[in-house]
């Protein structure tokens, strides 16, 4: 049986741990900036999950299938019983005005419906849509946002962001977004050693990075001389710091603001997972989100 809210998951890890404390920082900083304002806030939380941590190690059906994740790199995390970022997104005093909350698994929907019970006071503002994270927030991000402002969650398992989802985000130019990038559990491995890289890993991460000019961005070829002084060529990948680098950047030429250095979540053996990234939509409110939000992440090394 799924997770339900009275029998919630065994799930965890410190990395785990520190991307949710980061979250749920921000989100009470953002609600206090935001009280004497007058838009309309929301929180947005597109890869959901149930509600408590999910037992990602679990799905691995789920994620062999997209043929796209490595969860060795992860595994080994401690488990534990405790809340999910939707839940904690509604404890988060002052509240926002609505929460929506998109998930594409009809169980962890069920297990977000169930979540009103627990907060009665809240449920008509608890919004669940049940499908596509890119689909969903392209149709949220094309609605009139003057009078509205949103935090947003992106928090994928692995390679499921596209790129044109983030520029609607951007183009809203009134919603802070915290996207997960999967530097290590994914991007990192299909950018192989070789730099023969399969089609269908090219296509995913042309989706992701929104571009095709990362290959030529991401690996050089450098001529070295053999041991009998003939020219050999050889192909170099960029290190990993650099692909995080080059995706970062690509965050500033469409927002207004970016944090500098993203948080690094790493797993137990000290291994890259994934960069915790931090981006405002809206010109105005940026200084004073990417002060938050610097702040937050600087122990997130
Ligand atoms: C890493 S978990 C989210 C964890 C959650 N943020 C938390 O803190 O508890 C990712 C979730 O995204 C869902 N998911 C995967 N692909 C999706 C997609 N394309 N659209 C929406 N949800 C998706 C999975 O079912 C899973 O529940």
């Amino acid at each position: 049986m799924e997770n339900t809210h009275a029998t919630p998951p065994r799930f965890g890890g410190d990395w785990t741990s520190t991307k949710l404390k980061v979250l749920a920082g921000y989100l009470e900083s953002y609600t206090t900036a935001l009280q004497a304002r007058p838009f309309k806030t929301a929180y947005i939380d597109a890869f959901a999950g149930s509600g408590y941590r999910d037992a990602r190690r679990k799905d691995s059906n789920e994620t062999l299938s997209q043929g796209l994740l490595f969860p060795d790199l992860a595994k080994e995390e401690p488990q534990a019983l405790l809340e999910g970022s939707a839940r904690l997104a509604l404890r988060a005093r002052p509240r926002f005005n609505k929460y929506i909350f998109i998930e594409q698994n009809a169980e962890r929907c069920a297990a977000l419906e169930a979540i009103k019970q627990d907060f009665p006071d809240m449920a008509d503002d608890i919004l669940i849509h049940q499908g596509d994270a890119n689909e969903e927030i392209q149709n949220l991000c094309s609605k009139k946002w003057d009078s509205r402002r949103a935090v947003l969650f992106l928090d994928p398992y692995g390679m499921q962001v596209e790129w044109t989802t983030i520029e609607a985000i951007a183009q809203t130019k009134a919603i802070d977004l915290w996207l997960l990038f999967p530097l290590g559990i994914g991007v990192n491995r299909l950018l192989t050693r070789s730099g023969e890289i399969p089609e269908s890993w090219q296509r995913r991460l042309n989706l992701l990075l929104g571009t095709e000019d990362w290959y030529d961005e991401l690996y050089n070829t450098q001529t070295n001389l053999d041991i009998f002084g003939d020219e050999r060529e050889r192909v170099v990948k960029a290190k990993t710091e650099t692909i995080g680098r080059y995706f970062n950047d690509r965050l500033k030429n469409i927002f207004a603001g970016v944090a500098d250095k993203p948080g690094v979540l790493r797993n137990s053996v000290n291994n890259p997972l994934y960069l915790l990234c931090f981006a405002v939509a809206n010109e105005r409110g940026k200084e004073i989100a990417l002060r938050i939000a610097e702040h937050l992440l600087r122990d997130v090394r």
